[in-house]
């Protein structure tokens, strides 16, 4: 098998010169529950993740997101560092359970009145806002009544996506309703490994059509409240590659490649469910009514898309080849999966624009060098990903922006505060906010437009 190593001395540079257009949106990505903390703070509702960090032994560290960056109180501090990063878009969920603290019914204007404050700041600041509505806060309220199974949880979204909308459509075009729903229905239902934590795989399958359901709705509701919307969803993909090429290796990476990288996007884009693993998972679609693939498969203004890393699968569960390079997250590096992903995209969908609204890496504590963090391997991560980008950009993927993923060190899901993905590096016991080498070396790129060599090169 080859694997293409991110040489530590060379990719950057291997890299550099590349220059993006002019209008290209250079930015970073965060959500609420990751940052926000706040949690009971202007009358907020409990989400299913306070739920669920508060089971022993969900969160590795057993934390929360209850203070996290504490982004709620410091968003003028943090949006001043994305101008001092020449950044000039910003990308942020908003949590449901601040607008609607039972999901649905009555409003919280105080929450409502937060996103207002950041969208102005944000706008006064050179940064275009990018919100997504649902980056898998939902509030417990709902899910005490079946959660994401259950179809009138798309509805509430729907309500709740047309509220948000109606409040900042003066200030904000760009929309993006759901992040990664593969994540929401396999980790949330079937892994149970992310909140609400629960196993089962009929559940599982009904939340993955709710979801998509809660899409199409929310967007017909932004488009009739904001004049000349532009609204997309986030989708997360994980190339699978096959070990060998056994009937069972084929089998597998199939059914994975189909719940990971088919299930939502071939919806969207008037496919429908991918029919052999629908077959193997012997899943009756009993949720799916009447006009339902239809409404999925409006057309979207754009996709986002998250990369990280590729996904190679044996025969068996579990079976993997070694690795020459993988981040903290023991996700391998292997960049050209980003651009073969991108293009191959675009072939299959041929969807009007793209967003790379995450794209990042966790990696080992940095060195610190007179008071610098040195986070070298970051720097390459993303410039060797920023290289892909570019040259499928190239190859006529009309990509119209970047986020790294994330501006700050934040509360990583299960994982808790231990995977740090920040360009800024976030001491959670005093709050305060260090730019990392990659950030530093991020708004140089920002900037120029152009892939730029290490700074210390
Ligand atoms: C994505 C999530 C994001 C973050 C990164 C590392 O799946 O959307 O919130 O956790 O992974």
């Amino acid at each position: 098998m080859t694997v293409v190593h991110v040489d530590e001395e060379r990719a950057s540079t291997a890299e550099a010169g590349r220059r993006f257009p002019n209008d290209f949106l250079w930015g970073s990505a965060t959500s609420s529950y990751q940052i926000e903390g706040a949690a009971s703070v202007d009358g907020r509702g409990e989400s299913i993740w306070d739920r669920f960090c508060a089971r022993p032994g969900a969160i590795t560290d057993g934390s929360s997101g209850e203070v996290a960056c504490d982004h709620y109180h410091r968003f003028e501090e943090d949006i001043a560092l994305m101008q001092r990063l020449n950044l000039n878009a910003y990308r942020f969920s908003i949590a449901w359970p601040r607008i609607f603290p039972q999901g649905r019914g009555k409003v919280n204007t105080l929450g409502l009145d937060f996103y207002d404050r950041l969208v102005d700041s944000l706008l006064a600041h050179g940064l275009r806002p990018l919100p997504t509505l649902y980056h898998w806060d939902l509030p417990q309220a709902l899910e005490d009544q079946g959660g994401w199974p259950v179809r009138a949880t798309a509805e509430a979204f729907a309500d709740y996506a047309e509220v948000v909308a109606a409040r900042l459509s003066d200030r904000v075009g760009n929309w993006m309703t759901l992040n990664e729903p593969f994540v929401v229905a396999n980790h949330g239902y079937l892994t149970g490994e992310h909140a609400p934590g629960r196993s089962s795989l009929r559940d599982s399958l009904a939340a993955s059509h709710h979801v998509l359901v809660a899409h199409g709705l929310a967007m017909e509701r932004i488009r009739s409240v904001v004049r000349d919307a532009n609204v997309g969803i986030v989708l997360n993909f994980t190339p699978v590659t096959p070990v060998g090429d056994s009937p069972a290796a084929i089998d597998r990476q199939q059914i994975v490649n189909d719940i990971e990288n088919r299930w939502y996007v071939d919806p969207i884009g008037g496919h429908g469910y991918p029919p052999y693993t629908v077959d193997r998972l012997a899943w009756d679609r009993s949720e799916v009514r009447s006009g339902d693939m239809e409404l999925i498969a409006r057309p979207i203004d754009t996709l986002g898309v998250n990369f990280y890393s590729r996904k190679v699968v044996g025969a068996l569960e579990g079976e993997q080849p070694d690795r020459r390079a993988e981040t903290a997250m023991g996700w391998e590096i292997y960049p050209s999966a980003f651009g073969d992903l991108l293009r191959g995209l675009h072939k299959t969908h041929g969807f009007q624009r793209y967003l790379i609204t995450e794209n990042g890496a966790a990696m080992p504590d940095a060195d610190r060098v007179d008071g610098r963090v040195i986070d070298n391997d970051r720097l390459e991560y993303i410039a060797a990903h920023l290289g892909q980008v570019h040259q499928a950009m190239e190859d006529g993927v009309p990509v119209e922006g970047y986020f790294a993923w994330s501006l700050l060190d934040n509360f990583e899901w299960a994982h808790g505060y231990g995977p740090k993905f920040g360009l800024i590096e976030v001491d959670m016991t005093t709050q305060r906010r260090m730019p990392k080498q990659s950030a530093l070396w991020y708004a140089e790129v920002a900037k120029s437009g152009e892939i730029r060599p290490r700074l210390d090169a």
